[in-house]
C-alpha cells in the first residue's frame, strides 16, 4: 500500500454500540436469529454449488434449467447457471399474474407536480409486452443496446423490463447527465434506440431531456441510434425530427398485449451500466440474466423481507445501480410493491420522504447517507410533523455513514423500533454485498456489518495478506457471486486489470479488488473507510477525478488540473480543483465560474467542483506525478504533514494554501 493510500485508512473509529435484533424484530422476519446467518453462511461456504444451485432452482422461473452452477475455468470471466434459460421480465411479471396476484400493486408512483399512479401487476406486465412490442417495430432485435435517459416516471421501470423482454440490453444514463456524456455512453455501448422524455421535474426545474438527446446526437455524431421514443411529461416545447423521433404515446397504446418473452441464456448481457474508475473515462459495467436476477432476488428478500401487504421505498433513482437493482429488479421480481418518486426534497418542501411515508404508509424505506445527513442538519422538527409509524425498517446505501447519522436515523426517523441496515455494494457487484439482515444480525452504528451468505470478503495489505483485526487494508472479494459484473463493455482487459489484478500480489488469485479501505473489528464486522483510489463519491454519486480533470483540461484557457474531494459534512466529499492556467490566461472569478460550468456541461451538474483554486503550477515528485495527498491536504486545509521531500518545487506548496 503507498503512502497515498494508506493515510486514507489510518482513521480508527471509536464506536462500539452493538444493538441486538429485539424480540419483536426477531420474530417478524424469515432469517431469525445469528445461529441461523451462521447456518445459512457456513452451508455456502462448504458447497457453494449446492446452495446457488437451490437457490437458483427455488427463486426463479426456468424454461430450461442449467446444467453447472459455475463455471469459472477461465477467470476472471464468470459462467453462471450455463444452460439455463429463463427471463427476467418473465420473472418480474408473468409469474405474478399466473400465480393469481395480478392486481397487487407492483408500482405506486408519485410526480414531482403530486400526481399519483398506482400500476397493478396485470396492468404493468400489459404495458411491458405493448413497449416491447413497439420496441420491436421500431428495429429493436434480441441483443441490440437501447438507452434510456428518462426522469422517475413508471416508463423508466416499464421500459427497463420491455428491453429484458425480448432480450435488448438497456443501459440507463441518469437525466442528471449532459449532453456530452450521453453521447460518448451511446457511442461506446453502440445504442440502437433512446428512450427519453420531452423533460422531467427536478427539483423546482424543469429539465430539458430531449433537447440534451438532441445535441447529443446532432451532426450525425451517434450514427449506430436510429430512433428516440419519447415519453410526454413536461409538455415543453421541443424539436421533433419525423423520421427518427416518435411520441411514446403516439406508438405504444396500440401494440399487441401479448408478448412472449424471449427465451435468455444465462449469461446473456441484461444490461449495461456506466460508472466512473480512477482512470479514462467512464466503463460499462455489464450484467447479465440469471445471475444478476438471482442475486438483486435473493439479497431483496434477505435483507428487507417484504410482507405481502407491506410497501417498500428505495429513494434513488433508476439511472444508477441501486435503482436498478433495488426499485426495479429486486422489488419486482419478489412480487412487491415498490414505490416510485420523482421529486426530491428542497427547501420549499423539506418534509417531502416524510410526507410519502405517511401518506402511503410506506413500511421499508431505503436512502442515503447524505439525505440523513441533510434532514439532520435541518432539525427533528420537520420530520415529526409527519406520522412515520408505519415503519419497520430503515436502510442506507451509496457512502460511509457516520454513527451520529445512524443512531439520528433510529432514533428520529425509526423511533427506536425499526432495525437500520447499511449495506455496502457497488455497481459492479449487482446487489448487496456486506449488510445486516435485520432479524440475524447485531448492528454498530457505522458498519456495515457482515458479508451475505456466499460472500467472503476480507481485508488485505499490499502483500495480498489478510491483515488483522482493527488494521487497514484492501476489501477484496474472494470467491465469485451471481450478481457480479461480467466484464467491462468492450473492454475486458479492463476488467481484469481494474479488478482482478489491481494488486499485482493478488494477480493470478482471482481475488476481486473493491477499490474501498476497510478493516474488521475484533466481531469481524467491516468499517468501510472510503475509496483508496482516484474516486471521490459526492452525496452518494461516482466520480472519477481523471473524469473532472479531462473536462477541465478540454478548456481552451486550462493548461493542467488536478482534482480532490475533500470531506463535506453533509455531501461526504466536495469537489476541489486545482487548475493551473495556460501562461497567456489570466485568472478571474469570470473564467472561475466559466470553468465549473464547462464541467457541467461535459459531464453533468454532479460533477461541478465546488471550489477551484488557480495556481501557476501542480506539486509534482520529481518523476512528474502529482502529489494527490498533499492536494487533499491542502483542500481539507490541515497542515501538510508526511513527507514532503519528493516535490520538485517546494515553492508550490505556498501558493496553493488560500
Ligand atoms: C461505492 C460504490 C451501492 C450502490 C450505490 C453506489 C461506496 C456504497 C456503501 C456503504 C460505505 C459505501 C463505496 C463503493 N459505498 N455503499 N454502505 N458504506 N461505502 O454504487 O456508484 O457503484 O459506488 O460506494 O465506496 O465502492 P456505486
Amino acid at each position: 500500500m503507498n503512502s497515498e493510500q494508506s493515510a486514507k485508512i489510518e482513521t480508527v473509529l471509536q464506536e462500539e454500540r452493538v444493538f441486538e435484533p429485539s424480540e419483536s424484530v426477531l420474530n417478524r422476519y424469515s432469517i431469525k436469529g445469528f445461529e441461523k446467518y451462521k447456518q445459512m453462511f457456513d452451508f455456502a461456504k462448504s458447497d457453494p454449488d449446492k446452495f446457488w444451485g437451490e437457490a437458483a432452482l427455488r427463486e426463479l422461473h426456468w424454461f430450461k434449467p442449467f446444467h453447472s452452477v459455475l463455471d469459472w475455468s477461465d477467470p476472471p470471466f464468470a459462467k453462471w447457471f450455463d444452460g439455463g434459460k429463463t427471463n427476467v421480465s418473465y420473472n418480474c411479471l408473468d409469474r405474478h399474474v399466473k400465480e393469481g396476484r395480478g392486481s397487487k400493486i407492483a408500482i405506486i408512483w408519485e410526480g414531482e407536480p403530486g400526481e399519483i399512479r398506482r400500476i397493478s401487476y396485470e396492468e404493468l406486465f400489459v404495458e411491458v409486452c405493448r413497449t416491447a412490442n413497439a420496441l420491436k417495430k421500431l428495429g429493436i432485435s434480441k441483443g441490440d443496446l437501447v438507452a434510456l435517459y428518462m426522469p422517475m416516471v413508471p416508463e423508466a421501470a416499464i421500459a427497463m423490463l420491455a428491453c429484458a423482454r425480448i432480450g435488448a440490453p438497456h443501459s440507463v444514463v441518469f437525466g442528471g447527465f449532459s449532453s456530452e456524456a450521453l453521447r460518448d455512453r451511446l457511442n461506446d455501448g453502440q445504442a440502437k434506440a433512446v428512450i427519453t422524455a420531452d423533460g422531467g421535474f427536478r427539483k423546482d426545474k424543469i429539465i430539458a431531456l430531449k433537447e440534451a438527446v438532441d445535441r447529443a446526437l446532432a451532426n450525425e455524431s451517434c450514427p449506430s441510434v436510429k430512433s428516440v421514443l419519447v415519453v410526454r411529461r413536461t409538455n415543453q416545447n421541443i424539436s421533433f425530427y419525423p423520421d427518427r423521433d416518435i411520441w411514446w404515446h403516439e406508438l405504444i397504446p396500440s401494440q399487441s398485449a401479448n408478448c412472449p418473452p424471449e427465451e435468455m441464456e444465462s449469461e446473456d448481457r441484461l444490461f449495461v451500466l456506466y460508472t466512473s474508475g480512477s482512470t479514462g473515462k467512464p466503463k460499462g459495467v455489464v450484467h447479465t440474466t440469471a445471475g444478476y436476477n438471482l442475486w438483486a432476488h435473493l439479497t431483496f428478500k434477505w435483507i428487507f423481507d417484504v410482507g405481502e401487504e407491506e410497501i417498500y421505498w428505495c429513494t434513488a433513482d433508476v439511472g444508477w445501480i441501486t435503482g436498478h437493482s433495488y426499485i426495479v429488479y429486486g422489488p419486482l421480481s419478489n412480487g412487491v410493491t415498490t414505490v416510485m418518486y420523482e421529486g426530491v426534497p428542497r427547501p420549499s418542501n423539506p418534509g417531502a420522504f416524510w410526507d410519502l411515508i405517511q401518506r402511503h404508509k410506506i413500511n421499508i424505506f431505503y436512502t442515503a447517507p447524505t439525505a440523513i445527513r441533510a434532514f439532520m442538519k435541518a432539525g427533528r422538527s420537520i420530520p415529526d410533523m409527519y406520522d412515520l409509524s408505519s415503519l419497520r425498517l430503515l436502510g442506507t446505501v451509496g457512502e460511509p455513514i457516520n454513527p451520529e447519522a445512524w443512531i439520528w436515523y433510529k432514533e428520529v426517523i425509526g423511533h427506536d423500533n425499526c432495525p437500520i441496515v447499511d449495506t455496502w455494494w457497488q455497481t459492479e457487484t449487482g446487489g448487496i454485498m456486506i449488510s445486516p439482515l435485520p432479524g440475524a444480525t447485531p448492528t454498530k452504528p457505522g458498519s456495515a456489518t457482515l458479508p451475505l451468505p456466499g460472500i467472503e470478503a476480507d481485508v488485505i495489505n499490499s502483500d495480498g495478506q489478510s491483515v488483522e483485526a482493527n488494521q487497514g487494508g484492501y476489501l477484496v472479494i474472494k470467491r465469485p457471486w451471481p450478481g457480479m459484473m461480467r466484464t467491462v463493455h468492450g473492454n475486458p482487459q479492463r476488467f481484469r486489470e481494474n479488478y482482478w489484478e489491481y494488486l499485482s500480489p493478488i494477480k493470478g488469485e482471482h481475488v476481486y479488488f473493491a477499490g474501498d479501505g476497510a478493516r474488521r473489528d475484533n466481531d469481524g464486522y467491516f468499517w468501510i473507510m472510503g475509496r483508496v483510489d482516484d474516486v471521490i463519491n459526492v452525496s452518494g454519486h461516482r466520480l472519477g477525478t481523471m473524469e473532472i480533470e479531462s473536462a477541465l483540461v478540454s478548456h481552451k484557457a486550462v493548461a493542467e488540473a488536478a482534482v480532490v474531494g475533500r470531506p463535506d459534512e453533509i455531501k461526504g466529499e466536495s469537489i476541489v480543483a486545482f487548475v493551473s492556467l495556460d501562461s497567456d490566461k489570466e485568472a478571474s472569478k469570470g473564467l472561475l465560474e466559466e470553468l465549473k460550468a464547462h464541467v457541467s456541461n461535459e459531464i453533468g451538474s454532479i460533477a461541478r467542483p465546488q471550489e477551484i483554486r488557480f495556481t501557476n503550477a501542480l506539486p509534482k515528485t520529481r518523476s512528474g506525478k502529482i502529489m494527490r495527498r498533499l492536494l487533499r491536504s491542502l483542500a481539507a486545509g490541515e497542515e501538510v504533514k508526511g513527507d514532503t521531500s519528493t516535490l520538485e518545487d517546494k515553492n508550490v506548496l505556498d501558493q496553493l494554501r488560500t
